[in-house]
């Protein structure tokens, strides 16, 4: 039998979200119900909200979510009714020329719920990312659910679903952040504090924290910059130089998305250091550089698509450092809001103090 739950859609392009009644279909084969318990507002809701990633309104947003397993459709045997869960949108297919290869976290062909959810009328809904969490149940594909540790709770543990993992994993799993590394990160918002907290505990020597914004620099230190620049009055490049000894970061992590951020962080690397860019572009912006420097400079120039995580590796990994006391997961949880402050909290998203809102059923 479906059920109908309450759930935030993105009705068309630059329209308020609203709670409307969901129907869920029963799993099929391959697909799982999850009650969900919390759901993080992400950068990538508003865009889908303003049209900028597709124009198949109206959506079903949220993607940062945890929360437990209710049903199964049959034959799914890696998650059972009860499980705790972090959801992801990487359900890696295992068989593309990527999995085979053994690189599974570049999968071409990773899976989501085949049937969809709809509206009462039938219309039917796209779901962010393939998740669709800001709903009280959602239908996804099982190998979007990761089991976790249960005694984590699930506000924090749904933040690793994306921002969180693409930040942390774009320092350890993208940027190869080792003991006694010196790491700059440019951009402290959700995902470059996530970077910087994924260098601390990665054993990096010296974490340079750039923004503009006195007050996420300040939230960056808490997160385990050792240094901070504001690039507003201050030339990030040459500050990045003085504080690594004259020589440059060994990885630059770029958290914001912009070809003047990546330029500072192409030119405030060490020779044969490495770049990350973490941060989203859009369609039109463009990069000059002098060929002769990339050659000249050496090293890595890398992107980093969600963390290039592997949920079933890093996300128990990570829930468990977290339960260690050793990675402050909670410290990205700016506040809780209910379901229906969602547009509320995109509002909030620009005026530069929250990290997260996270969304409690
Ligand atoms: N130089 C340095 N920092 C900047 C600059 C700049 N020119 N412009 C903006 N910033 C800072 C902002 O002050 C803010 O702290 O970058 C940070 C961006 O943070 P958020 O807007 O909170 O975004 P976040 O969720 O961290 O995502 C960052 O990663 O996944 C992508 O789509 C996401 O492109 C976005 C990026
Ligand atoms: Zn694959
Ligand atoms: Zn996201």
């Amino acid at each position: 039998m479906a059920q109908q739950v309450r759930g935030v859609i993105a009705p068309g392009k630059d329209q308020p979200v609203r709670v409307e009644t969901i129907v869920v279909p029963d799993p099929r084969p391959g697909e799982a119900v999850v009650r969900v318990q919390a759901c993080g507002v992400c950068h990538t809701d508003l865009h889908y909200k303003q049209g900028g990633i597709s124009d198949d309104f109206p959506f079903l947003l949220g993607h940062e979510a945890a929360g437990v397993v209710e049903s199964v459709g049959e034959g799914v045997t890696d998650v059972a009714p009860g499980d705790f869960v972090i959801l992801n949108w990487r359900a890696v297919c295992g068989h593309c020329r990527a999995c085979l290869r053994g690189r599974p976290w570049y999968c071409f062909d990773t899976h989501n719920a085949e049937q969809k959810m709809t509206l009462l009328d039938g219309t039917e809904l796209s779901p962010a990312l393939g998740i669709g969490a800001f709903a009280e149940k959602t239908l996804v594909a099982a190998g979007q659910c990761t089991k976790v540790d249960p005694s984590v709770s699930p506000q924090v543990a749904g933040l690793l679903g994306c921002g969180v993992m693409a930040g942390i994993g774009a320092a350890i799993n993208t940027g190869n952040v080792g003991r006694g590394d010196t790491v700059a990160v440019i951009g402290c918002g959700g995902v470059g504090d996530a970077a910087i907290a994924g260098s601390r505990l990665a054993g990096a020597a010296r974490i340079i924290a750039v923004d503009i914004d006195d007050r996420k620099l300040e939230k960056a230190r808490a997160m385990g910059a050792t240094h901070t620049v504001n690039s507003r009055g201050t030339d990030p490049v040459e500050a990045i130089r003085e504080l690594t000894g004259g020589f440059g970061a060994d990885v630059v992590i770029e958290a914001v998305g912009r070809p003047e951020t990546y330029k500072q962080a192409f030119y405030a690397r060490d020779l044969a250091g490495t770049v990350v860019l973490v941060g989203v572009p859009t369609p039109e912006m463009k990069l000059e550089l002098p060929l002769l420097d990339v050659f000249g400079r050496g090293g890595a120039l890398k992107s980093s698509w969600y963390g290039d995580c592997l949920p079933s590796r890093d996300f128990p990994m990570l829930i468990d450092l977290h339960l260690q006391g050793r990675l402050d997961l909670g410290a990205f949880v700016t506040e809780t809001i209910a379901l229906d402050e969602v547009e509320k909290a995109f509002e909030r998203m620009h005026e530069g103090d929250v990290l997260r809102s996270v969304v409690v059923f």
